[in-house]
């Protein structure tokens, strides 16, 4: 018999997520059945839009997220032992399941480990999984993106962020970051290839970007929105194009606070697309494929922020909300 542990909400978040607002329990999981297999979860993704998420969840149910888990039993030839999936089980330590598609439409998703080569598999939650879809849908299908343009791009050194501005650079475009720390600046701009850094937390960002992009910028992708994004609409060019990709500034606050974009949409005649990457859910494949190919030629270049056990799952929650990552923010069980 496997006992499964699993995160229940008992609390809608208030603010910042409280330890008190979800339970570390215990699920005694029967026999596999015909077509069903047992996956044992080994990297589980911590994301900004399981803050938000939770709301439309009802209590006492099991927190939404995405894993790595390898398959441990199976009775569905689909799934074979010692493979591994992706798949949105939640936060779970095992689960058993079919295969077949969720009420969303998504599959589990099993790794293609001889095409991944080296590269660690808990890339499936991210570069290669759904912030690596969003940075390469959310850029290039949303603003598509021209050689030569300059793009902006906030929650730079996070998961999304760090992979926007690093397609950017592989389409020729000229890229400035904004985050939240100097040390995550260094890694943009040395290690990333990113032109230029602002640190909201101690820059003047409209004077940054005055000295950074004189003649304003075409291109904006916005992972923050509030404050940051009102200092950026102010910089940019007539028509100039923003990819509206979140606003985790207002996540954990109880009533969001920033000036007006308006003035700046207006005046600079701007166009604002929001985008949800489940959208292109049925081009995930061709995401996996080019991302997997930048990784193999070292054109996208990774970090990730681990924590490590399932019962910390919370604190790296948290962390993330905080700023606490560089890239990718993962816990490995
Ligand atoms: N539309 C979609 O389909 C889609 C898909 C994936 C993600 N998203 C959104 O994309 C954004 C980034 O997601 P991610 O997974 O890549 O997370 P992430 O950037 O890896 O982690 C979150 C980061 O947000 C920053 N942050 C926290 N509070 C902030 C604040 N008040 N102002 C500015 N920055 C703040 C922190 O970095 P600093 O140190 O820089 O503050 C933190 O590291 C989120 O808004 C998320 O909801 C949308």
């Amino acid at each position: 018999m496997v006992k499964a542990k699993t995160y229940v909400l008992k609390e809608y978040f208030q603010g910042f997520p409280k330890p008190t607002d979800i339970h570390l329990e215990e699920e005694e999981l029967p026999e596999i059945q015909q077509d069903e297999f047992l996956a044992e979860a080994i990297y589980l993704s911590v994301d900004p839009y399981m803050r938000k998420y939770v709301a439309r969840q009802p209590l006492n149910s099991i927190m939404v997220g995405t894993q790595v888990a390898r398959i441990t039993e199976s009775k569905n030839p689909k799934f074979p032992v010692g493979r591994h999936v992706m798949a949105r089980f939640g936060w779970r330590s095992h689960t058993i399941h079919n295969g077949e598609p969720d009420g969303a439409g998504v599959a589990p998703f099993l790794l293609p480990e001889d095409d991944m080569g080296d590269l660690p598999l808990s890339l499936a939650i991210g570069m290669l999984g759904m912030p690596g879809s969003s940075a390469y849908f959310g850029l290039l299908e949303t603003i598509h993106p021209k050689t030569g343009e300059t793009l902006i791009v906030s929650g730079a050194a996070g998961a999304v962020g760090s992979h926007v501005g690093q397609i950017g650079k592989i389409k020729g475009l000229k890229v400035i970051g904004i985050a939240g720390s100097d040390e995550k600046g260094e890694w943009l701009t040395k290690d990333l290839g990113f032109d230029h850094f602002i640190n909201y937390k101690t820059d003047d960002i409209d004077k940054k970007l005055r000295e950074y992009a004189p003649g304003g910028v075409e291109l904006y992708f916005d992972n923050v929105g509030g404050e940051v994004t009102t200092q950026v609409l102010k910089n940019m060019k007539t028509f100039g194009r923003i990819s509206a990709c979140g606003s985790i500034a207002d996540y954990n606050e109880q009533i969001p606070k920033a000036s007006m974009i308006q003035p700046a949409m207006v005046f600079n005649q701007l166009m604002m697309q929001g985008f949800q990457c489940m959208h292109y859910k049925n081009r995930w494949d061709e995401a996996f494929k080019q991302n997997l190919e930048w990784l193999k030629e070292g054109k996208l270049k990774y970090k990730e922020t681990v924590t490590e056990g399932f019962e910390n799952m919370f604190d790296a929650f948290v962390n993330m909300l905080k700023g606490g990552n560089v890239g990718k923010a993962i816990v490995k069980v």
